[in-house]
């Protein structure tokens, strides 16, 4: 018992001196150490707390920000680890490539607005990328869906994923499991459970008509069509059982063929995948536990860069674009 505490101890020391090895060296990039649970225990402890109370007090506004947290989640995971390099924006950033499919603006101020209240609280310790994952799992958990732990101790990139990476996101138009396994495994989640439960994070939000399946060939996706051809900027709900719940309705959906993509319906028109999701359309608690291991796999896609970065001052700027832009402040008035 004495021995595990003590190793505890020597480990939140060496995570201490990690951190202030990251704020001294600011705005420098740094390599990090491992990521752990605990990793901002001793210099920001208010974290998770003040994460959880802003994303209740959020959703409780707005329901529809959960499922904007976790698709901008996943599509900052994906291309090249998660690394807030989804949050930069203007020229060239990510947020300008096609698959950034209107990722929802107050989401990502929301997490803007957290960032803002930590570091005010703790210093500027906690990186953006941090709290977008932190953020996420909060949402998921309000939303009626499963807890996880989130490894912290990411850093904020130094610039934005390349398009080529950006365009490695799925098509909501593929058909083929194969294909869409074969684009997940590239990130090390090809399990067929894997993909499976990570669409399940259609089971809250909503999109465009312009991605909807089509041609309209059963009841379903003729009334999504005919919705869309009155109003074409009505937004379709993913889950069309329980559109705002974090719940296994959308695998009921799925195996009612009312999936929304065609990604969507490839799950349960594939043998391989049609039994994965009639266990979680039968099993809530099934669909739980993969969700979990699988956002653990997502928030442990490898960084390209090797998780060198820094903490963001501002979780849209890099800190070199910041210091640019003070300077021309400075210079001009
Ligand atoms: C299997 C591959 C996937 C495809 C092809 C796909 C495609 C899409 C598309 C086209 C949209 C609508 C975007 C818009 O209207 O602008 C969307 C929305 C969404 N996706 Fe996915 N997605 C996939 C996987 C995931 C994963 C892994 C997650 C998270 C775990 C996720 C979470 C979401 C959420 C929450 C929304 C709704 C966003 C909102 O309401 O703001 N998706 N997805
Ligand atoms: C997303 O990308 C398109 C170009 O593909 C761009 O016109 C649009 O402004 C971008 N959206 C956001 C929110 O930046
Ligand atoms: C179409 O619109 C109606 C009315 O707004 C809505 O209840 C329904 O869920 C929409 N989608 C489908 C597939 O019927
Ligand atoms: C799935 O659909 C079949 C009919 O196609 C039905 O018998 C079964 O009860 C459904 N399962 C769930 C869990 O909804």
């Amino acid at each position: 018992m004495a021995t595990r505490w003590s190793a505890r101890a020597v480990a939140v020391g060496v995570g201490v001196l990690l951190q202030l090895a990251v704020l001294l060296s600011a705005p420098t990039a740094v390599a990090a150490a491992p990521l752990s649970v605990d990793f901002h225990a001793a210099t920001c402890p208010q974290l998770e707390s003040i994460v959880l109370s802003s994303v209740q007090a959020a959703l409780q506004r707005e329901i529809a920000l959960a499922a904007g947290l976790l698709r901008i989640f996943f599509h900052d995971c994906f291309p090249q680890g998660c690394d807030a390099s989804v949050y930069l924006s203007g020229a060239g950033s990510e947020q300008q490539e096609g698959p950034n499919l209107s990722l929802q603006p107050r989401a990502l101020q929301l997490v803007e607005d957290i960032r803002a209240k930590v570091h005010a609280a703790c210093g500027p310790t906690v990186s953006c990328a941090d709290i977008s994952a932190l953020a996420t799992r909060d949402a998921v958990v309000v939303s009626g869906g499963p807890s996880y732990a989130v490894l912290v101790g990411q850093l904020d990139s130094l610039s934005p994923a390349s398009a080529n990476l950006v365009g490695d996101l799925p098509d909501p138009s593929i058909t083929s499991v194969q294909s869409l396994l074969d684009i997940f495994t590239t990130r090390g989640l090809g399990e067929r459970a894997d993909l499976v439960a990570l669409s399940g994070g259609h089971t809250v939000g909503r999109s465009q008509c312009s991605f909807i399946r089509r041609p309209p060939d059963d009841d379903f996706s003729r009334r999504m069509a005919a919705n869309c051809s009155v109003n074409p900027r009505v937004l379709q709900n993913l889950d069309a059982v329980t559109p705002d719940a974090f719940d296994n309705g959308y695998y009921i959906a799925l195996n009612k063929s009312q999936g929304v993509f065609k990604s969507d319906m490839a799950l349960i028109r594939d043998r391989s995948t049609a039994p994965i999701v009639r266990q979680f359309a039968n099993d809530k608690a099934a669909f739980f536990k993969q969700f979990a291991i699988s956002m653990v796999k997502l928030s442990q896609v490898q960084r390209t860069d090797g998780n060198v970065g820094e903490i963001r001052r501002s979780c849209s700027r890099t800190n070199g674009q910041s210091l640019a832009e003070e300077e021309g402040f400075a210079a001009s008035s």
